[in-house]
This record gives structure tokens, C-alpha cells and sequence, in this order.
């Protein structure tokens, strides 16, 4: 559906899926404002969505915990609706600076939301994650799953970031749809934008990419003794194309005042698990390269299984993922050999 004149303010625009969600935006015909405080991206990406799409976002490099910034930006600019996914989010770290993941997560939303309200802007998209679930009871995960205790300050800060809209939504005329994304991997068919990982890579697919490509020595398989098949722990891969058309189906469901609720969740994924064991394998199948690694122990604060219930975002959204566990595979393959060109 062609939204000529809609303004979409995305914040973290130059992050992994952040780019990949502005580049479908400017596809659908919406204008583009991006936000990003450039603390876990690069300038360059927003060269990289201009080649594929010809139309640069307007770009302003604002830190969202400066409330001053955030009042001045909503001042000047016109917006429709935000999505927001600057936020830090490397699990590990956040377990030992949670105050940094508080500040930044948390603060960043309520100012965030503060603005969007006082300016009238009532259509959020807000990025969360299936770590709210923890280790499920039942898999697939429906969105009914209880969400638990979350293993680290990252997660809790999605589970917090939530409640905040569940909250806020119920006493203003804000209409928010949570996100909850399974694994995230895969790049552009065009190369021109990626997974941009600083320092060694906490992912799974980053690693082996990186392990393929002769930066790491050998991956570490974390785990062959759960209960699971093979033994390796158990997730659900969704290519980072699939994942940004899931938000213009949930930003559209907004600007059409389709939603049900004021506040509304919905899993996004492929409804497949894969093992780790059975990523290598892929990944090999479907490159050619050989992957050097080895099984050491399980990773502190990993779940078993975990892999979606897409029926919800299937029919209330009308998205279901399209391209597969090797298409994210092979694209991340191909972003890894350019970026190391
Ligand atoms: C996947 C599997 C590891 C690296 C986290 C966050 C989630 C989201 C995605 C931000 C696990 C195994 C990994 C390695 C391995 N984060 N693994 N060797 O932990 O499922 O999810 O990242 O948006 O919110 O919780 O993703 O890619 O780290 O791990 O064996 O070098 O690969 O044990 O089973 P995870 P992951």
C-alpha cells in the first residue's frame, strides 16, 4: 500500500535491522527520518540504504537519553508514526554494566514517548524480543506464553520497555505494537547493508561468518548436552528482510486503526527451530566452506529451545516469513566476503 506523505521516524536507524526496516519503508513509497547516537553503528550505513533505495533518509545524530535533543527534534520535524530500536543490546554486557542498559534503554523510551505524546504521535512500534519468555513451557510460543524472569538486564529492559507501553497506552491516545523477534540473521540480497558486529560477535551467525571468513580461529559450539535432538540448543533464525516487512505490516495495521488493543504483541519468526549443529551444517551445505569448531560448555544463561507460534502475525498482520534459514545464511556469507573485501 503506497503511504505518499507518511513520515516515519525510525530510531536506531543505522543499526542491523533498523537499516533493513528503513529500506522496505522507502520502498513502500513512507518518507524516512532516521535517529541514531552512532554508539553502535557507522555513518556509512546510511550510504548503503541511499544505493539500494536512491533516496537518502534524512539522518540526525541524537542521543535519546538527552531530553533536551528529544524535545528539539519533535520540535521542528513533522512525524506520523516511530519505531523505535535504539537501544543497547548485547546481552553479556549488560550483566556487567546494567545501569549503562538501564539509563539507555529505559530512559531513552520514556523521553521517547514523552514527546511522541505532547506532540500528538500515537503510532509506536516498539522492538522486544522472545527472551521475554525465558524458557518457555511449551513450544512453539504463542504470544500467550507467560513472560518470566528475565535472564539479564537486556532482557529486562524489553520486558520493562512493555509494561511502560501497556501502562502508558491505556491513559493516552498512544497505540504501540511489541515486536517480540526470535534470532535475527542474514543481510540484504545487495550487500550493501548487514550485520555490522563491533568487537568479537556474541551471535551465533556473526561468528560463524567471521570463523568461515578466517577472522576467528574456531567457533565454539556452547553445549551438546541439552535436551534436545543432537544435543545442541534449539532457535529460530529469521532473515532480517522477513523481520522489516513484519514491521510495515504492524506500522500499517496502526496508521489503518486495524489494532484491537491499544497495546499489542506478536511473535516474529519462521515457526522452525534449527539446532546449532544443524546451522553449521547448513551454513557448509549451502557455502561450500568448511567450518572449523568444537563443543565446549554450555553459555551462562542459555535457554534449551526456543522457536515461534507465527500463527497470530500471520493472521492479524497477513506477514508470514518468506526466505529461509539458508537464503539468511548464504546472504550473511556474501555480506561477510564484502565486508572483508
Ligand atoms: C544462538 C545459539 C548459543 C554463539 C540473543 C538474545 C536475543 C537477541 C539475539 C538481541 C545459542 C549458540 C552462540 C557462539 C554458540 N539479541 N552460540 N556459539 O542467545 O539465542 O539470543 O541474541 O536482539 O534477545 O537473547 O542468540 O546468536 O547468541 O545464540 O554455540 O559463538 O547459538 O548458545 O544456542 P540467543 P545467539
Amino acid at each position: 500500500m503506497q503511504q505518499k506523505n507518511k513520515t516515519i521516524l525510525v530510531t536506531g536507524g543505522l543499526g542491523f535491522i533498523g537499516s533493513h526496516t528503513v529500506v522496505e519503508l522507502q520502498n513502500e513509497g513512507y518518507d524516512v527520518l532516521i535517529i541514531d547516537d552512532l554508539s553502535n553503528s557507522s555513518i556509512e550505513v546510511l550510504d548503503g540504504i541511499t544505493q539500494i533505495t536512491n533516496t537518502k533518509p534524512k539522518f540526525f545524530q541524537i542521543d535519546l537519553k538527552n531530553k533536551e535533543a528529544v524535545v528539539q527534534f519533535f520540535k521542528e520535524q513533522t512525524v506520523d508514526g516511530v519505531i523505535h530500536f535504539a537501544a543497547s543490546k548485547a546481552v553479556g554486557e549488560s550483566v556487567e554494566e546494567p545501569l549503562k542498559y538501564y539509563e539507555n534503554n529505559i530512559n531513552s523510551l520514556v523521553y521517547l514517548l514523552q514527546e511522541m505524546i505532547k506532540n500528538k504521535i500515537n503510532h509506536f512500534i516498539f522492538s522486544s524480543s522472545c527472551t521475554v519468555y525465558g524458557q518457555a513451557d511449551r513450544l512453539p510460543i504463542t504470544e500467550e506464553a507467560p513472560t518470566k524472569p528475565a535472564e539479564s538486564p537486556y532482557g529486562n529492559t524489553k520486558q520493562i520497555g512493555e509494561e511502560i507501553l501497556s501502562d502508558t497506552s491505556k491513559v493516552t491516545p498512544l497505540n504501540a505494537i511489541a515486536l517480540r523477534y526470535f534470532n535475527p540473521i542474514g543481510a540484504h540480497a545487495s550487500t550493501n547493508i548487514g550485520e555490522l558486529p563491533l568487537g568479537i560477535p556474541q551471535n551465533l551467525i556473526p561468528f560463524v561468518t567471521q570463523t568461515a571468513a578466517g577472522i576467528r580461529q574456531e567457533l565454539s559450539v556452547f553445549g551438546d548436552d541439552y535436551p534436545t535432538p543432537d544435543g545442541t540448543a534449539v532457535r529460530d533464525y529469521i532473515h532480517v528482510v522477513d523481520l522489516a516487512k513484519a514491521h510495515i505490516a504492524a506500522l500499517e495495521r496502526l496508521l489503518a486503526s486495524k489494532n484491537v488493543e491499544k497495546m499489542e504483541y506478536f511473535n516474529v519468526g519462521t515457526g522452525k527451530g534449527s539446532s546449532v549443529l544443524e546451522v553449521i551444517n547448513a551454513f557448509e551445505n549451502t557455502t561450500g566452506e568448511k567450518l572449523k569448531y568444537k563443543i565446549v560448555g554450555r553459555r551462562e544463561g542459555d535457554i534449551t529451545a526456543a522457536y515461534a507460534d507465527t500463527t497470530k502475525a500471520n493472521e492479524a498482520l497477513g506477514w508470514k516469513s518468506e526466505l529461509t534459514l539458508e537464503d539468511g545464511l548464504q546472504s550473511a556469507w556474501k555480506w561477510q566476503m564484502k565486508v572483508n573485501s
